[in-house]
Parts: structure tokens; sequence; C-alpha cells
């Protein structure tokens, strides 16, 4: 057995982590830069009890609320000039917020243009980052990436470092209890594609696994909550840890094809990135079974699933498989998907544009 595992992350969980452990934000400095989008902050509660927390701790701060989904580099760029003067940032909110988070704290400290997060070196150490997810899927809190559009590239793209692990992550899941049924559900699926893809990767290592494996027996169990929109305030905790585990999976191994395909319904269609993973999760582990037959079994038993060929019938409450796009969008995205080299090297078996073309005809014709 050979393996590293890296998680930089102090965590806080539970109802009132924040209001709890709020002087562990006071060894960031002065002020704060608070990087949000426009409702979710402020609906589910979050901001106003940071607010608080921040002025207690004698702590001043700035609102950036300009974060949209799937946010841009311009928008990266934006906040960058509002974190003039602040010592650290806190990211609120779903991915997207806490991805332009990680963002706006490298540049910040580096004079980089925004495309060069990609490609170039940066010598300075970013702000720190605390990270207070409002939803349960994205994991952002516990990762070194940041996903952010690229538009020159035509996709939703990560860049990554081990600095942008934030230094401490709270999540509470009362912040989560206003969130709308679609949204619960897209964010769920999230997670499980999280779960999926990192215990089924070519980097998957035994605590990642077990990390995984939790993960998707939290969804599993709550599989009739998730069709049914019964959330309650333990299901709500069950999601929001589930979500941290596939956070804590993914930092170690990182994501493989569905994202991959997902990406293109997103970033083409606007899918919700979580929805968009979902709809490809039965065929990941169909394609998968030839060659991992045990690490698939394993998650059958796990979601409760009794035979790979029931893997529709389980997911199709969850999907529906509405989406409908053009050959000639399938032949690109195909084409596209079986060139990644992340996908490439994470998946444990390999596809061609062909089998690809295949899948995405089936899901989306
Ligand atoms: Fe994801």
């Amino acid at each position: 057995m050979l393996f590293s595992f890296h998680l930089p992350t102090k965590i806080f969980f539970g109802n009132f982590s924040l209001k709890t452990y709020g002087e562990e934000l006071q060894r960031f400095g002065k002020k704060a830069l608070i990087v949000s989008g426009k409702s979710s902050a402020v609906k589910s509660g979050a901001l106003d009890e940071l607010k608080e927390v921040l002025e207690k701790n004698g702590q001043t701060y700035l609102l950036f609320d300009e974060v949209e989904p799937n946010p841009s580099l311009l928008t990266v760029e934006n906040g960058r000039l509002a974190a003039d003067d602040c010592d650290f940032v806190i990211g609120v909110g779903g991915g997207s917020p806490l991805d332009a988070a990680k963002a706006i704290a490298v540049l910040a400290t580096n004079e980089l243009k925004t495309e060069e997060l990609y490609t170039k070196k940066y010598t300075n150490p970013p702000l720190p980052i605390v990270a207070l997810p409002l939803t349960a899927g994205t994991g952002s809190e516990v990762t070194p990436y940041a996903v952010l559009t690229y538009d020159e590239e035509e996709t939703k793209k990560a860049f990554q470092s081990e600095d942008i692990f934030p230094k401490l992550a709270f999540l509470d899941p009362r912040y989560t209890y206003s969130l709308p049924y679609r949204v619960t559900l897209d964010t769920a699926l999230d997670t499980l594609s999280h779960a999926i893809e990192s215990y089924i990767s070519t980097r998957a290592n035994p605590l990642s696994d077990l990390a995984a494996l939790k993960a998707m027996e939290l969804i599993g169990k709550n599989y009739d909550y998730l069709r049914n929109g019964d959330f309650t305030p333990n299901v709500r905790e069950d999601l929001l840890f589930a979500s941290l585990l596939g956070g804590i999976a993914i930092a170690q191994t990182s994501t493989a094809l569905i994202h991959t395909l997902g990406y293109n319904l997103t970033y083409y269609k606007n899918v919700p990135h979580g929805r968009a993973n979902g709809l490809f999760l039965a065929d990941y582990l169909k394609m998968a079974y030839p060659e991992n037959k045990i690490r698939v079994e394993n998650v059958l038993n796990t979601l409760n699933i009794a035979f790979l060929d029931e893997i529709e019938l389980w997911f199709e409450p969850l999907l529906l498989w509405e989406e409908k796009v053009s050959k000639e969008e399938i032949i690109k995205w195909a084409e596209k998907s079986a060139n990644n080299t992340k996908a490439k090297n994470n998946t444990p078996f390999t596809f061609s544009a062909v089998e690809l073309e295949k899948i995405l005809q089936e899901r989306l014709l």
C-alpha cells in the first residue's frame, strides 16, 4: 500500500458551528472580503450570522456579492479590485462563490492576468480563505480546486493549487434549510458524482475510498427523501455531511469522465452542474463494470441497487432525462471529451469519441 492524503482545512460541522467557533477568524487580520452571490447568503441567514461574528471579533468587512453561477474570469477580476485592502477572503454560498473566493484570494496577492491562473506558477501565497458552503454538493470547502468559466476553451475549467485549500470551513446544515427542491436534488447529484468518480478512479486510495463510500451510503439512505422532497433537519445534515465527504474524496483523486461530460451541458446549455453530471452516472458505472467489477458492485450495494441492470430505474425519478441537444453538438462534445487529458488519466477504463457519442445520443437526442 502506498498513498498520500492531504487535507489542511480545519473543519467545523454542525448547527451554529460558525457562531460557536467564530473567534477562529480572528487570526486572519482586520478586514475580510466576503464573496457571495446575490441572494442565498442573505436568504440562508448565513450573511447576518457572519457579520455578527466579525463584529464581535472587532473585524471589519467588505461585501462583494456579484458572483453569478459558473463565475466568469471578469467576475473574479472585479473581486480582485474589491479585495484591495482586505486581509482574508470568506466565500459564502454554493460552489460558485467558494471557487470565486479562491481565485480572488490568489489574484489579490499576485500580479497575474486572470487567464494565467491556469497557466502560470504564482509566487506569493494567496490571502487566507475561509469557506461557508450554503449548498450540499460542491465540497469546495475542502478542495484545492477552483472551477471557473473558461471561454477560450468553451468549458468550465478548474485550476488547482494546494494553497487554495480553505484554512477554515464552517458547515451549518441550517443554512441549507431554505434551498428549493431542485437545487437540493441537483447538488446531491454532484455529491454522488464526486463519490462515484473518486471511488472508481485511477487515483483512488484507501482513505479517499472511505470518504467516498460513506458519502454514497448517505445518499442511498436518503434516496426516498431526494425523490419526495421531505428534507427534515436530519436529512439536511446527512446531505451536507455527504457533500463534505465527497469533497474530501475528490480533493485526493480529482474528478474524471463524468465531470468532463457534464461541463458541456453546463457551458453550452446552462444545465445545473450537479444535474449535468447526474445524467451520466449510470453510463459511467456501466462502462466501468467490465474492468472494475468489484468496485462497481460495491457502489451498487452501497446505494441499495440490486443489479447493474436496475441502475437506470434507480436514477429515473431523480433525473427524468429531459435535456435535448442537436446531433452536431453531440459529435462536438464527444470529440472534445474523448480528448480531455484529465478525464483520460483519472478514468480507469478507456473510452473513444465514438463510444461517448453513443452515450450522449442515448441521453440527449
Ligand atoms: Fe462537481
